[in-house]
């Protein structure tokens, strides 16, 4: 059970915990921590001895410091832990969260049951500061629930007994409990991204997955639209059936709503869901393989978002779609060379089994340009270049329009999350024809992730469109900021801001098309599906 965090009010010396969070800005930089209170009143029952020592450990209050004291008596508390905020005289929600995270993360070394941290002297800033609005006792119940998590789902008997965390409260005023609850309802989004996942291939795949997505649907009220196997083939989704062809586990796509009373616009969110990418018949090495049971990151990031979307309630209709597939080798998976027929109508010559990412994306970005969004957004583990470009703690993002390109920019950064803009190189579109059919859908290795992007944009029907392609960020082998080793649950922050910037100014004009779910789609171009034999592999045209 993940510990209760609660905003409570009393003088901290009434509250029985283990262990004590204090931040601190540095002194003398005019922030407002500069003397919290807090230190103030410990450094009395140290009897003037802590802020000496802070002294002496040259702990200055700089971003991400932190410092952990044993108190040996001398406090209620058995530790106290200072930790820096940085010298900024503006904190962001984001720097908040990140403080705080990394102060509680650190805190479970010790192995407390119930740790405190006292934000009294964060109460009075910015109010808008936090993601989605949420303030800067939003920002801090964030960081708690963030720096507090654990995936113990697993764990033996012996491994259970070092799960000791059970309560966290924060000292702060009562004023703010509504930015406090709001800030742990969007957490909770970002945690069962990270659990998703964290879940072993074995246990979450397809059908597990849509039936999370089912029952979260069910729970908060949006209506969920669940397409299995024979449903999909009867839609034409012929590229993500393909990709799913070679596991004993059957695909699923997963279409989320979000309606409001009265929307103001509406906008789609696609994620890639590979819960397990073996890479097919063009097998991976053993090397990394075991990583590709986090191939479902980006699907995992837009149900992260929908399952809290109800909580926020934007004005505007909020699509949530997610492709569900295994890729697996088999005697009946898909192969290079065969020629695949998209929901799109476009064929499609496969290249290399290992490119699924992008088959299962271009079916679900043509249902979603369907619904007529004002713009959509993917998020997709899509590509190994995108890693050797940026590195393991930045995501790419692609966009040919540069209101969203802004927008996403500022998102990523209100949310503390770590995106950069990659460019859409015409040049190699070049790279994506194929001899035998309208496209083929890999091009050559150098600039791998940008002819990804190029390839999903034949799927977006002129929509305004964001691809974010996100392998580091989102399962790390070791813990930073915000997150800890494994899941992190990134995008799901940054696509809330998106959603929140859209809902109070649009970011691109509203779509005036209707939403209507595919009834006042353009007729398809290719034929509908075969009605028997494999799918996709009758050429529908005539
Ligand atoms: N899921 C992988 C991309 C990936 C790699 C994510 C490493 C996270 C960490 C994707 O399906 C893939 O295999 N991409 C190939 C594409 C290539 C065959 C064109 C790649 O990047 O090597
Ligand atoms: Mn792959
Ligand atoms: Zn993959």
């Amino acid at each position: 059970m993940p510990p209760k965090i609660a905003l409570v009010q009393p003088s901290t010396k009434s509250i029985a915990a283990d262990l004590l969070i204090v931040p601190v800005q540095p002194k003398g930089k005019g922030g407002p921590l500069a003397f919290p209170q807090a230190l103030a009143e410990l450094d009395d029952t140290f009897g003037g001895e802590l802020l000496k020592y802070l002294e002496k450990q040259r702990f200055t209050g700089e971003r991400n410091n932190t410092l952990l004291i044993p108190s040996l008596g001398r406090s209620v508390y058995s530790s106290v832990l200072v930790t820096g905020l940085g010298g900024e005289a503006e904190l962001t929600g984001a720097q908040i969260a990140e403080s705080i995270a990394i102060a509680v993360r650190q805190a479970l070394s010790v192995r407390p049951q119930h740790v405190l941290v006292d934000a009294r002297a964060l109460a009075d800033l910015d109010a808008q500061s936090g993601v989605y609005g949420s303030g800067a006792l939003g920002a801090v119940a964030l960081g708690a629930r963030l720096g507090s998590y654990q995936f113990t789902k697993y764990y033996g008997e012996k491994q259970k007994k070092n799960v000791t965390l059970e309560r966290v409260s924060v000292l702060g005023p009562k004023s703010a409990s509504a930015d406090f609850e709001r800030g742990l309802s969007i957490a909770e989004g970002v945690c069962l991204a990270r659990d998703l996942v964290n879940e072993p291939p074995n246990e979450l795949y397809p059908e597990t997955f849509a039936e999370r997505a089912r029952q979260i649907a069910k729970s908060k009220g949006l209506k969920a639209t669940i397409l299995d196997e024979k449903a999909m083939k009867a839609a034409g989704m012929n590229l993500h059936l393909a990709v799913g062809r070679g596991s004993r586990k059957s695909p699923r796509f997963v279409h989320l709503t979000f309606t409001p009373k009265n929307p103001k616009g509406s906008v789609a969110f696609v994620g890639k869901g590979i819960t397990f990418d073996s890479g097919g018949l063009c097998i991976k090495p053993m090397q990394g393989m075991a990583d590709m049971k986090s191939d479902m990151a980006g699907g995992a990031a837009v149900l992260g978002m929908m399952s809290v979307i109800a909580d926020l309630a934007p004005s505007l209709t909020v699509h949530g779609i997610i492709g569900l597939a295994e890729n697996m080798p088999d005697g009946d998976a898909y192969r290079p060379a065969d020629v695949i027929f998209s929901l799109s109508g476009k064929g499609v010559e496969i290249i290399n089994t290992d490119a699924e990412g992008r088959l299962v994306l271009a079916d679900a970005l043509t249902y979603a340009a369907r619904l007529n969004p004002d713009f959509m957004v993917d998020a997709a583990t899509l590509t190994g270049a995108t890693l050797i470009s940026l590195g393991p703690p930045y995501s790419a993002f692609f966009t040919g329009n540069e209101a969203l390109a802004q927008a996403m920019t500022e998102s990523a950064k209100r949310a503390g999350e770590s995106f950069w803009r990659m460019p859409l190189i015409e040049e190699l579109a070049a790279e994506l024809k194929s001899d035998i059919t309208d496209l083929q859908h890999t091009g050559q290795r150098y600039g791998g992730a940008i002819s990804a992007a190029l390839f999903l944009r034949e799927f977006t029907e002129g929509r305004p469109w964001i691809h974010a392609d996100v392998p580091g960020p989102t399962f790390r082998d070791r813990a930073s900021g915000l997150h800890p080793k494994g899941g992190t649950g990134h995008a799901v922050l940054t696509f809330l801001e998106l959603i929140h910037k859209h809902a109070s100014e649009p970011i691109v004009a509203p779509s005036t098309a209707s939403s209507e779910p595919h009834k006042s789609a353009p007729k398809k171009r290719g034929a509908p599906a075969a009605k028997s034999g494999k799918a996709g592999q009758r050429r529908p045209r005539a």
